[in-house]
């Protein structure tokens, strides 16, 4: 079987390939659940007059978490519904519909594919995946699934409203490093846009195993919506922390990217997710990236004598490919670009 989403149904315990050696499981017991873990940031006067406030708490958030919640972000409740509702109607279909989909080719842009990168991984993970490009919408939509019938318009509605909301958190951002408000959007190129939707079947054995092990994302930022099971932890004071889910929000980290663009005043921090013997998981993060030709650096501003730039300047499709060629390791990409290092 290729998928875990139909072997998983079919075990009592976990295969070989999923089991992590001893010094790298998820030892659930030693996490911190006790769910205080990141900002919750109230986005209403976003717009309003009271917008410098909401700019400092990004501030404080971007720098020292890499992680927030938001809520009253604007995304209409029946636009989240419904995507979540479409994510588990697409893997709930048959085998044969879903494997339609599939290929372990990294450079497809609509793909179903399972664990992180079946092509350079030792060890596999519980999850199964399909990632799509988004923007520009119209370039893409075609390519993804037709089946359920209200797949494609569903994401669609989903995609934009998303993308709308990145791009006022990104204005926000930009003036919270005291940039112009298009300061960082400048640096993007065209944009891109991807989403996965993650698929974390119950897991009879989930102490030896992981959905997703330990990453930063190498993209800008990421708006992550969840559905009501817990699983996402965030690597933080030498801890691994839950953020248990709430309902009406997302929650938002820093990339690479972003950590890039600020000269390291913003921080993309490790995290990872876990599964349990219980219930399945849905998770759906959209990635907004730079264009792979837009050229990445830190913002000429931020670049001091005092702090002078950390990283050398690249394409964001060499930062890309890396990225997926190395294999998820518990280290950053980001080493590889520091201005020290060529
Ligand atoms: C990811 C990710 C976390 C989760 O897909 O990059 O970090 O909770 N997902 O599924
Ligand atoms: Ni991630």
């Amino acid at each position: 079987m290729v998928l875990v989403t139909d072997l998983a149904s079919a075990v009592d315990h976990v295969p070989e390939k999923f089991v992590r050696p001893i010094s790298d499981r998820p030892t659930l017991s030693e996490a911190d659940n006790s769910g205080d873990s990141i900002p919750l940031i109230d986005l209403r006067e976003l717009h309003g007059s009271r917008r410098t406030d909401v700019v400092l708490q990004l501030a404080h958030a971007c720098h020292s978490y890499g992680f927030f919640q938001i809520k009253n972000h604007g995304v209409p409740e029946t636009t989240v519904s419904n995507m979540l509702t479409v994510a588990r109607e697409f893997f709930r279909q048959p085998e044969s519909e879903r494997l339609r989909h599939y290929t372990a080719d990294t450079t497809k842009t609509t793909r179903l594919s399972t664990s992180f990168n079946v092509n350079s991984e030792k060890v596999s993970n519980w999850r199964d995946f399909l990632r799509l490009h988004c923007h520009p919408l119209e370039e893409f939509r075609h390519e993804w699934p037709s089946s359920p019938p209200s797949f494609r318009d569903t994401v669609a509605e989903y995609s934009t409203a998303v993308r709308k909301l990145v791009l006022d958190l990104l204005e926000a951002i930009s003036e919270s490093l005291g940039l112009s408000s298009d300061g960082v959007e400048k640096k993007l190129g065209g944009h891109g846009q991807h989403m996965a939707i993650n698929y974390y079947p119950p897991c009879p054995q989930p102490e030896l195993t992981f959905g997703l092990p330990g990453h930063t994302d190498p993209n800008l930022i990421t708006v992550l919506l969840q559905d009501d099971v817990s699983g996402l932890q965030v690597f933080r004071n030498g801890k691994w922390v839950s953020v248990h889910p709430v309902p009406n929000t997302f929650i938002v980290n820093i990339g690479d990217q972003m950590q890039v663009i600020s000269n390291d005043k913003y921080k993309s921090v490790l995290h990872r997710a876990v599964v349990n013997s219980e219930k399945e998981r849905i998770s759906i993060p959209t990635f907004y990236c730079p264009s792979p030709d837009a050229v990445v650096g830190p913002a000429d501003e931020l670049i001091t004598d005092l702090s002078p730039s950390v990283y050398r300047s690249f394409s964001y499709s060499e930062y890309y490919d890396r990225f997926w060629n190395r294999g998820l390791a518990n280290v950053t990409c980001l080493d590889l670009f520091k201005a020290s290092s060529h």
